[in-house]
């Protein structure tokens, strides 16, 4: 493991090197950030610490206040923020394998840094906000340096990609758990507690927050509560849940039908199915704007075989029906962020590609390259403001209503893998630890 975190702060530095050499810079500073303040209350927000600066230091990511300094050349320098603090617990000096790759000083003081990085040259610093002891003259999150860096994230490192598989690893037991708990009838909250437990994580542990949907709920696209009445009728169950493994995020859907010989478990099955159909095409060399347009022309099928529709593929797509199902993009980048810096560039100067107009929450218009982390997620929904639009609109007339009102308690599906781009294919980071969990096929 050591090796591939070796080789991570080697690809790092390099890419850094460059990246510093042609902005004229002869310092990077890239703090850890600090946890603010609720307003009016002398409570925090829970701390989240700066990406870039957790992409360096993936062991350290409950350590606000700290510095990381980069300079061409030399190792890179961890400025440890160590207050005394009989409040908190505050850090030790770390002593893990992966320390040997910098320089680690530990100061108390946050005046002791204006002496520190005195003499740094032209220095640029990225953080959430402007610190006390820089320099009027140093670059605050300059915006053609922090565009490169960004795009360069999506190719993902060997420890990189181990991390990302390690949190599919847990979350994947978070919803195993979670769907024995649906079909024992759980509440929504029981549910989000035992998916808590399955995989060790607290709350603030999670990427984002779990949404966690029962029937109706499901038609919620970022249902964002978590009720503990047990409801009534039992028809689905849509968990959209992730895990973090030092900093890098699984995002992972599952959608349940607690009825397995239902229309609606029908369904499932076949955008299940479309979902892994379309997985040999994600690979290097592909528009994932095709993939979506493509995925728009497999729930048409699905909507066309249902009955749900009654019009050919190129009427719905034509029509924009397809849309009032699945109105979110079929996927974006992942990795240190659930939705991941630099979708729609298209080159490291911070050229961008918008969506398609029709498509306007596609979060990824890139072309695929080896190391890419995407998801794939799918949905077919019963959206109640979006089928009463498209039931007065001239589409609404291919539409068989009553098919969807007996729809419309289950509130609709979502399938979403992680994918990793490698040079041959792909990988599915998420079946594949489904499988390792004994739940092949899932
Ligand atoms: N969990 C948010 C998303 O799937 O994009
Ligand atoms: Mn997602
Ligand atoms: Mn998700």
């Amino acid at each position: 493991m050591h090796r591939l975190f070796e080789h991570h702060i080697q690809t790092l530095r390099a890419r850094f090197d460059r990246i510093l050499a042609d902005a004229g810079l002869d310092a990077l500073l890239l703090g850890s950030g600090t946890a603010p303040r609720r307003f009016l209350d002398d409570t925090q927000y829970p701390f989240r610490a700066h990406p870039p600066f957790v992409q360096w230091l993936p062991h350290l990511t409950e350590h606000p206040g700290s510095w990381l300094l980069l300079r061409p050349g030399q190792m890179p320098v961890l400025y440890l923020y160590c207050p005394d603090d009989f409040w908190h617990q505050t850090p030790e000096a770390p002593n893990g394998d992966w320390t040997t790759e910098f320089e680690i000083e530990c100061f108390a003081d946050t005046g002791a840094l204006n002496a520190l990085f005195q003499g740094l040259g032209r220095t640029a610093l990225i953080a959430a906000t402007h610190p006390a002891f820089a320099r009027d003259d140093w670059a605050h999150n300059p915006a053609e340096l922090m565009t490169r860096l960004d795009f360069e994230r999506a190719a993902k490192t060997g420890w990189e990609l181990h991390c990302l598989r390690r949190a599919n690893q847990i979350a994947v037991q978070g919803h195993i758990a979670a769907e024995q708990l649906f079909m024992a009838g759980a509440s929504e909250y029981a549910i989000h507690q035992g998916y808590l437990a399955a995989t060790a994580h607290n709350e603030r542990d999670l990427p984002y927050d779990n949404i966690v949907a029962l029937n109706r709920h499901a038609a919620v696209l970022h249902y964002q509560f978590q009720q503990r009445q047990v409801q009534p009728e039992r028809h689905t169950l849509l968990i959209d849940a992730g895990a973090a493994h030092h900093g890098y995020a699984a995002d992972i859907t599952r959608t349940h039908a607690a009825d397995k010989e239902s229309a609606f478990a029908g369904l499932i099955f076949a955008l299940d199915e479309a979902q892994r159909a379309l997985l040999p095409q994600v690979r290097a060399g592909v528009d994932f704007v095709d993939l979506h347009l493509q995925m728009h022309r497999s729930l048409a099928q699905i909507l066309r075989d249902s009955g749900l529709v009654n019009a050919s593929v190129e009427a719905q797509l034509e029509q924009g029906i397809t849309r009032t199902f699945f109105p979110h993009g079929l996927g974006h980048l992942l990795g240190l962020q659930v939705h991941d810096v630099g979708g729609w560039q298209q080159d490291a100067s911070g050229s961008l590609r918008q969506p398609p107009a029709q498509h306007p929450f596609l979060r990824l218009t890139r072309t695929l390259q080896p190391g890419f982390v995407v998801t794939i997620e799918p949905g077919l929904y019963f959206i109640p403001s979006l089928l009463d639009r498209l039931r007065q609109s001239h589409g609404g007339e291919a539409v068989n209503w009553g098919q969807v009102d007996a729809l419309m308690p289950y509130g609709g599906i979502r399938i979403e893998d992680n994918i990793a781009v490698t040079d041959e294919g792909c990988e599915n980071l998420t079946r594949d630890a489904f499988a390792a969990a004994g739940r092949e096929g899932f």
